[in-house]
């Protein structure tokens, strides 16, 4: 058996996309599709951690063991993520989207197309959490980069206070894809991984976070 090696530990994931309504039946988006979050909350699970997941749109089964919450937008990513506090530790692999839509009550009419967009700015959950007095001890962000990745990285674990980020250099096949190409950058500098499938990511990541707790 799986040495429990996380037990009394609790984690919170945050997964998937979000989506920001532009009208009842049209949606702002990132590209994600959970797999690499949801098996973190897997792993993480697996080595006895209780698991809070904070999933945007996605259609993935729950992993055995872990919590989840189903979310539409950021800013209900956002509210969730608050409410599942205090954590041991928090992993941020959500594609959150950026910007929201002052969304159209009815259904926009192909005749009547708007000629542009007012996107508002969502609130950032990691740079939250990362300034936040309820701060898990340990908490990773996530980077997908299509060039000058840990470069990249490394500015966005400064700006958003996390310890760790785990670039992910996106401009090959990834997306969607079984396999994942991961730099992880911390205070110790930069360690970068073998292209590896999500679910080995995923198991050397939480032995990694056990390591840490
Ligand atoms: O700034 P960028 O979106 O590239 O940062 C990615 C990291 O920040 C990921 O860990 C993602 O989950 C997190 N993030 C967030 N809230 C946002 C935007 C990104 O938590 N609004």
């Amino acid at each position: 058996a799986t040495p429990q090696r996380l037990a009394g530990k609790h984690v919170l994931v945050t997964a998937g996309p979000t989506h920001e309504p532009i009208d009842p039946v049209r949606y702002l988006a990132n590209r994600s599709s959970g797999r690499q979050g949801f098996a973190i909350a897997d792993a993480l699970a697996r080595l006895g951690a209780k698991v809070t997941l904070v999933s945007g749109p996605v259609s993935l089964p729950t992993p055995p063991g872990v919590e989840r919450t189903d979310v539409e937008t950021a800013q209900e990513m956002a509210n969730a993520v608050a409410a599942a506090l205090p954590a041991d530790a928090a992993i941020m692999v959500a594609a959150v989207a950026d910007w929201r839509v002052d969304a159209a009550g009815q259904k926009l009419k192909k005749a009547n197309a708007p000629t542009s967009l007012a996107l508002t700015e969502n609130p950032d959950i990691l740079a939250m959490l990362g300034k936040s007095p309820r701060r898990p001890a340990l908490l990773v962000g996530f980077a997908a980069e299509t060039e000058k990745v840990i470069e990249h990285a490394t500015a966005k674990r400064a700006a958003k206070g996390a310890d760790w980020i785990v670039a992910n250099d996106v401009s090959g096949d990834v997306m969607g894809g079984d396999a994942n190409s991961i730099h992880l950058v911390s205070a110790d500098g930069v360690e970068s991984w073998e292209r590896l499938d999500k679910r080995e990511v995923a198991r050397r990541l939480a032995d990694r976070i056990a390591d840490a707790l």
